[in-house]
């Protein structure tokens, strides 16, 4: 075997790139192969990007107490959260949905909060909102993350003066009512805002509206939509749910010309058994383990349908490609409520991030943004709170795992991996994307999906020498290890001991079902 691989490392050194297309044919299986001067595009930070929509307790106890509270808070938001959060690098953080997005009036969430509007909450719950946490409270606590701000706009209840007003507001210096406004609402300077969407979901909860309805009022939005005081809008269309691809075509054909729009959003969730039945977060058979894997995949096919039709209208890719809702949706933890949305978190979940941001990775030339679903308390959250108490799920050690892939090179590896087979159905067993960071510093996470075998993977890395290798790996006995109030420990990650580099030949034991990222220095 050594000699085999001895053979190809010195075959790749030699041929270089060329011989990249074609190595499958000499690769045995499980095996890696990292070319590290073969480099593709730099990997959008964004795609690392998180979400919280008034929804259940997203917002209100998960991350607002408000500034009375006994929880220890700055102007009113967690420090538990906020401590967390910066912990895993968040790049930026979308809001204030989701569907709540497109009955939102910002106006009803500014100025002193008794004076601010209670309404009632239609998408989740039927809840009395009293938007004691508006665009000031966000805009703060992305001061306190240290992220970008991501808003989204109402299209379906909303104006072009409502959306151009709120921009107006948020970042021009100019005189004018909204900035004066601003003003008297105690904020002086105007803040950044990089990314802003015109509408959410606008086939479904957003307006129902056709593709070709929707690619007309997105233009008449968008037009109005102004970069103030040195501020430059990233605007991202509304785009189909999953893989319907006539919603891109028709958007791209729409949207192109006049450059109404920056990126284009697409949504997809992982329900194993369909909507009418999620099954549960943490009580799974091995079906349910495999199903959910089968079908996070398909995310790589949907992208890859959707940059098809992008390329053909732009091919230099100046439009990107924003995920800003994706993850595992279970039905509610029992004794819940049904519209709020809480979930788990179990291992599964762990590989399930793993699948998703290797696969973001891997598609960096068009994927720009991307947005687990969603951040506290609600599907498949980094962070679970309960009173003054926080806990982080496995799913948040996978972000924290990860972050070193933000803003890195993404390296052209090729893998030939065995199967994992259940029942008549079969998916590649391990999942994997590395990078380059500017440091040199190569970076490789890998998941192994099957639930009962160990992987050893044989992996050359050529076109320059590495000699150190260090990582960590997250796994648990059993597949649906959770972390609770009463045990917040139980799935966390672990120095990994399970690999070696020995003359440019990595080689990697996988436990089953794990986690792992590696560091490889010279
Ligand atoms: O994330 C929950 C909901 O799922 C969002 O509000 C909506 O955009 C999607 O359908």
């Amino acid at each position: 075997m050594k000699k085999i691989i001895t053979v190809l490392s010195i075959f790749l050194l030699l041929t270089g790139v060329e011989a990249f297309a074609q190595k499958q044919n000499i690769l045995t299986n499980n095996q890696l192969v990292i070319i590290a001067n073969h480099t593709g595009p730099v990997i959008s930070k964004d795609i690392y990007g998180h979400f919280s929509e008034h929804l259940g307790a997203c917002i209100y106890g998960g991350i607002w107490v408000g500034e009375d509270s006994k929880i220890p808070n700055t102007d009113g938001i967690r420090n538990d959260v906020i401590n967390a959060l910066r912990d895993i690098k968040i790049p930026n953080l979308r809001w204030p949905g989701g569907c709540f997005a497109d009955t939102y009036h910002w106006k009803d969430g500014i100025g002193p909060k008794e004076k601010r509007a209670s309404i009632v909450n239609t998408n989740w719950g039927g809840v009395t909102e009293d938007n004691s946490f508006g665009t000031h409270e966000f805009m703060k606590l992305t001061e306190l993350i240290g992220c970008e701000a991501y808003i989204n706009g109402n299209v379906g209840t909303g104006t072009p003066r409502e959306m151009a007003e709120w921009i107006e507001y948020l970042t021009s210096d100019a005189e004018s009512p909204m900035t004066i406004l601003r003003k008297q609402n105690g904020r002086k300077d105007p803040w950044k805002v990089k990314y802003f969407a015109i509408g959410n979901e606008n086939w479904g909860c957003g307006g129902n509206m056709t593709a070709e309805f929707y690619a007309n009022v997105m233009k008449q939005y968008s037009t109005y939509l102004g970069n103030y005081s040195g501020n430059q809008l990233y605007k991202v269309a509304c785009g189909p749910y999953g893989a319907d691809v006539k919603w891109t075509e028709t958007l791209m054909k729409e949207g192109w010309t006049r450059g109404m729009f920056q990126g284009m959003s697409i949504h997809y969730y992982t329900w194993v058994d369909g909507w009418s039945y999620r099954g549960s977060a943490t009580k799974f058979n091995e079906r349910e383990w495999f199903e959910t894997f089968r079908l996070n995949l398909e995310i790589g096919n949907i992208i890859k349908g959707h940059k098809a039709i992008m390329d053909r209208y732009d091919p230099d890719k100046t439009k990107g490609l924003v995920v800003d809702e994706w993850g595992n949706w279970y039905n509610v933890e029992p004794g819940t409520n049904e519209n709020f949305l809480y979930q788990q978190n179990s291992l599964r979940d762990a590989i399930t991030a793993a699948i998703h941001l290797n696969i973001f990775n891997l598609n960096a030339d068009r994927v720009k943004v991307a947005n687990l679903a969603q951040m506290v308390n609600v599907l498949q959250s980094v962070i679970l709170t309960n009173g003054d108490k926080m806990i982080l799920t496995p799913t948040y050690h996978v972000f924290r795992m990860f972050k070193v892939h933000q803003e890195a090179q993404l390296l052209n590896i090729d893998i030939k991996c065995e199967d994992y087979a259940f029942s008549d159905k079969k998916i590649p067993a391990i999942s994997a994307s590395a990078s380059i960071d500017k440091e040199g510093k190569i970076h490789i996470s890998l998941a192994n999906l099957n639930p009962k075998k160990d992987i050893t993977i044989t992996c050359p890395v050529v076109g320059d020498n590495y000699s150190k290798v260090t990582g960590e790996v997250l796994t648990a006995s059993e597949m649906n290890a959770f972390n609770s109030f009463e045990n917040p420990e139980a799935v966390k990650p672990v120095s990994f001991n399970g690999c070696k580099l020995n003359g440019g030949i990595l080689t990697i034991n996988m436990p089953s079902k794990s986690v792992v990222v590696l560091e490889l220095t010279k």
